[in-house]
């Protein structure tokens, strides 16, 4: 997507370097990262520079990539007379990098899918892993294409579309899962309005969602995290799109936390709620929500908020009681039975067990 005059991925790889959006500045300072390590790569994803589904898989992915080049260029130097990049090299070393890279944040499935990919593409050489984690990059991003295509059909001229957290471009390669279809109804001329939910505690709504939007010129407002059944109650909400960052066997969707209660309101009130994902985002062998893992973050990140004062200077500040401790589950799970439909990069189909094998078994 353009950022002013510039088509932007959120994160790609040239060489060996990778380099990437800095999600953590925005949307006061935008920035271009370069992480030259697969440790780098790492720390990108566990301190959330780069954020969201697909971008973490794909980071992942080139990270998986840089380790193995690593791994190449050591063995290299070590041994000079083997062959860099072959299937003999340091076993352990490139054991325990996917298991370092695969411990950066445990619930989006697009994370561990492209690692399990770009490893078994390195067993053949460190040339191999790379084109692989490009591969899944670019298919990241049509996959996010044809989401939006699809998902165009379910939003009519003057629809008022409800999304929560940041399932746009930012999250993925490119174009996003929820906010997808929207560029491609805006981009139709179709008009559309978008109520972003802030999305607390680390606000990915009010900050990145309104941001992107910003940058399409899609109208939209920011709407606090408990105002969504209220506004669906006054009748100002058509539909409910979110992304997902993994979805079990039988439908069941993780997403970030706050999804799951606007699931509820939309089906007590009629308002259709989908999901937008990309078929590597579905986990076949996780049968149910009960068996994803919700990742828990810092209290920290209740307690306080951040952001740049009139000097344009970042400050931390605490908002909560002094002394009172904070709960940060950064997911939770919505049963497949409040869930409309999944929009995919291959159709829209009902979150139902065999539906789901059909497509993604
Ligand atoms: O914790 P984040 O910001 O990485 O959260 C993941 C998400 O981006 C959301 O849950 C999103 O709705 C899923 S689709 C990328």
């Amino acid at each position: 997507m353009k950022v002013g005059e510039t088509h932007y991925r959120t994160v790609w790889m040239e060489d060996s370097s990778v380099f990437f959006i800095e999600q953590n500045l925005l949307p006061f300072e935008f920035r271009i990262q370069r992480s030259e390590t697969f440790m780098q790569s790492c720390h990108a994803i566990t301190s959330m520079q780069v954020r969201g589904a697909g971008a973490i898989g794909a980071l992942a992915g080139f990270a998986m990539a840089q380790a193995f080049l690593e791994s190449a260029v050591t063995q290299a130097l070590g041994t000079r007379n083997q062959e860099p990049g072959t299937r003999n090299q340091a076993p352990g070393t490139i054991h325990r990098s996917r298991v370092t890279i695969e411990s950066t944040r445990p619930t989006a499935r697009n994370l561990f899918y492209a690692v399990e990919k770009v490893f078994a593409a390195g067993m053949i050489s460190a040339d191999t892993a790379v084109a692989e984690a490009l591969a899944i990059a670019d298919k990241d991003a049509e996959d996010c294409r044809k989401i939006g295509e699809y998902g165009n059909s379910l939003i009519k001229d003057g629809f008022r579309i409800e999304t929560h957290c940041n399932a746009g471009w930012l999250a993925f390669v490119d174009y996003g899962t929820a906010l997808s279809p929207v560029y491609h109804a805006y981009a139709e001329g179709k008009h559309v309005f978008v109520y972003a939910d802030e999305t607390r505690p680390r606000s990915q709504g009010a900050r990145l969602t309104a941001w992107e939007l910003g940058q399409q010129g899609i109208p939209h407002t920011i709407i606090p995290d408990n105002a969504g059944a209220w506004l669906m109650s006054q009748g100002k909400i058509d539909i409910m799109i979110t992304g997902a960052d993994r979805i079990a066997a039988n439908g069941d969707t993780a997403n970030k936390i706050g999804t799951f209660e606007k699931a509820l309101a939309a089906k007590a009130l009629g308002i259709p709620f989908y999901i937008a994902a990309p078929l590597s985002t579905v986990d076949i062998n996780c049968s149910s929500g009960k068996d994803i893992t919700i990742e828990e973050r810092s209290q920290d990140e209740v307690l306080y908020a951040e952001g740049p004062d009139d000097e344009g200077i970042i400050r931390k500040i605490r908002l909560a009681s002094p002394g009172s401790g904070a709960l940060n589950p950064a997911f939770d799970v919505t049963p497949a039975e409040l869930i409309t439909g999944i929009i995919t990069e291959r159709g829209i189909i009902r979150a139902r067990r065999e539906e789901i094998f059909k497509i993604a078994g």
